[in-house]
């Protein structure tokens, strides 16, 4: 095994029941940024994105569509990947539930729990919503007058179902898990979310939980009784770990991202699925025996001002008219930045549009462009560095970046992502006034000298600016990076003044024009 650091990171499995929209591209772009962050800190990583292709929802949505379920998630699929190509998602691997090595593990998975007698057979009743593949007791669910029950959050009609079913038997890891989220209180991130879950679900009792279906087919049958499907749930939470081949002839990328006390592993959920990542997925990987993941980080959700997205309301925003108006780097930086990870974040064109041109124009295009234009200007693009603090503005700017650099790696290894971000804008914020202080174009007419000293920090900081922007930002800092001729800059740890001896610049190009 190789000595690197590893991280590993997931973001849910994608229903093809419908279209991806912003929601779906914040939760993706969050790992995608993330493993761009860690690779910058010298880590081997691996990103898993993917599609939960089985179910009842996807036989019934392929069926509208005269389609036979696996044509529909193929065609489906095509509009994920391409969506993740536009906005720069470099997965390591986009796992489906039908791909044949996850069907076989978890096949295979659910006859070892039925030996190892954490499965058994029984009778299921109770209340199903189709849509949002969950189940409800009456009590869980809100009685209407008119007689029908619906889902406490979606609102969608549930229906009673009784069939023989299997069941998991999870009742007996109420208190193991209690515990372990005490002892372990970065399982779970926000905090506040521990605490739903335990006083709405462990505390009053966890019920067993039936993991087979035989109203539909369209899933992966039981060995030895065909008529059961394995329930998705089961089916999608074990993408986790079949795609690193666990339990198969080749375990290398599971040894090597899982298996291994200091393998980091972060799941990334909506709040929604909080309960099924944090009550059945550590239950069901005890049983296994296997290692638990070091975090499931919950985020909440993208709203607008009529409230969730939802198709009903015709508020879903979709992600590929603001790709084609503003750019991918935009969209990316406007969820990440101005949502904050642990609330609901409100979507609204006008705030957009005003963080595209206050921070991407006005901050970031401009810092860039003023630093490239003055050292054309007045060094002919080629300044011998002077890294020398006399000048009070110059020692001022350098403690500033020196402790950006660390409170955004700090911010970045908690998973704080938007606090990051804020570290990142402050440091543009306070470099723009430098500018503004040390007035370069004054300085050009009386002491050239001080000129390269003020202007090799000036550079400096866009050079550290722009690296740690790079997560975010991706195609622009590219592009900004190739300006400040840094292209060959790839961690975090290579930005020292040493590495800068040298100072050349390219032609100045606006990165982000203003709208
Ligand atoms: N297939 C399951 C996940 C299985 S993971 C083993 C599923 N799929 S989903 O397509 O319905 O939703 C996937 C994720 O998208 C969830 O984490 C959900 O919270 C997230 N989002 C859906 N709408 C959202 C917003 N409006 N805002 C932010 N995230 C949202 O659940």
């Amino acid at each position: 095994m190789s000595s690197k650091k590893t991280f590993y990171i997931s973001t849910p499995i994608f229903y093809p029941s419908g279209n991806l929209h912003i929601g779906h591209v914040y939760t993706t772009a969050i790992a995608d940024s993330l493993t761009r962050y860690k690779k910058m800190r010298g880590y081997e990583t691996y990103f898993l994105t993917g599609s939960d292709e089985h179910g009842e929802k996807i036989e019934q949505k392929a069926k509208e569509n005269n389609l036979s379920p696996q044509k529909y998630v193929d065609e489906m699929i095509v509009n994920f990947k391409k969506l993740w190509d536009l906005i720069d998602v470099k997965y390591s691997r986009f796992i489906r539930t039908t791909d044949k090595d996850h069907e076989t593990i978890v096949a295979k998975t659910f006859t070892k729990l039925q030996k190892d007698k954490f499965i058994y057979k029984d009778f299921y009743e109770g209340l199903y919503s189709v849509s949002d593949e969950e189940f409800f007791t009456e009590q869980q669910a809100k009685k209407h007058e008119d007689g029908k029950y619906y889902h406490p959050v979606s609102g969608h009609v549930l229906k009673k179902v009784k069939e023989a079913s299997y069941f998991l038997e999870i009742s007996k890891f109420g208190k193991w898990l209690k515990q372990y989220f005490y002892d372990h209180p970065e399982f779970v991130i926000p905090e506040k979310r521990i605490n739903e879950l335990i006083n709405n679900f462990i505390d009053p009792g966890l019920k067993d939980l039936s993991v087979t279906r035989t109203s539909f087919s369209w899933g992966v049958p039981v060995n030895g009784d065909n008529k059961h499907v394995i329930y998705v749930w089961i089916d999608a939470l074990m993408n986790y770990i079949t795609a690193l081949g666990y339990n198969s002839n080749d375990e290398t990328l599971f040894n090597q991202y899982w298996n291994h006390d200091n393998a980091e592993i972060v799941h990334l959920v909506g709040k929604e699925i909080t309960r099924f990542h944090c009550i059945y997925w550590p239950i069901l990987l005890k049983m296994l025996n296997v290692k638990q993941p070091t975090t499931v980080l919950a985020h909440g959700w993208i709203v607008t001002k009529e409230g969730k997205m939802s198709k009903s309301k015709g508020n879903v925003v979709n992600p590929l008219d603001l790709i084609e108006k503003y750019g991918s780097d935009a969209l990316r930086y406007f969820l990440l930045k101005e949502i904050k990870l642990n609330e609901d974040g409100v979507f609204s064109i006008d705030h957009f549009e005003s963080v595209y041109n206050n921070d991407l124009s006005n901050k970031y295009g401009n810092l860039i462009s003023r630093t490239v234009s003055m050292i054309n200007k007045y060094f002919s693009g080629n300044i011998a560095s002077d890294f020398s603090i006399e000048n009070k503005f110059c020692k001022k700017l350098s403690l500033r970046i020196e402790e950006a650099i660390f409170d955004y790696n700090n911010a970045m290894d908690k998973l704080k992502i938007n606090n990051a971000l804020d570290i990142v804008s402050d440091l543009l914020r306070d470099s723009n006034k430098y500018v503004d202080e040390t007035t370069p174009w004054i300085v050009a007419k009386t002491d050239k000298k001080e000129l390269q000293n003020v202007l090799s920090w000036l550079y400096y900081s866009c050079v550290v600016i722009n690296t740690l922007l790079k997560p975010f930002i991706v195609k622009k800092s590219k592009i900004a990076a190739g300006l400040l001729e840094v292209s060959h800059i790839k961690l975090i740890d290579d930005l020292q003044i040493a590495n800068f001896t040298n100072i050349k610049v390219k032609e100045n190009k606006i990165l982000f024009p203003r709208i």
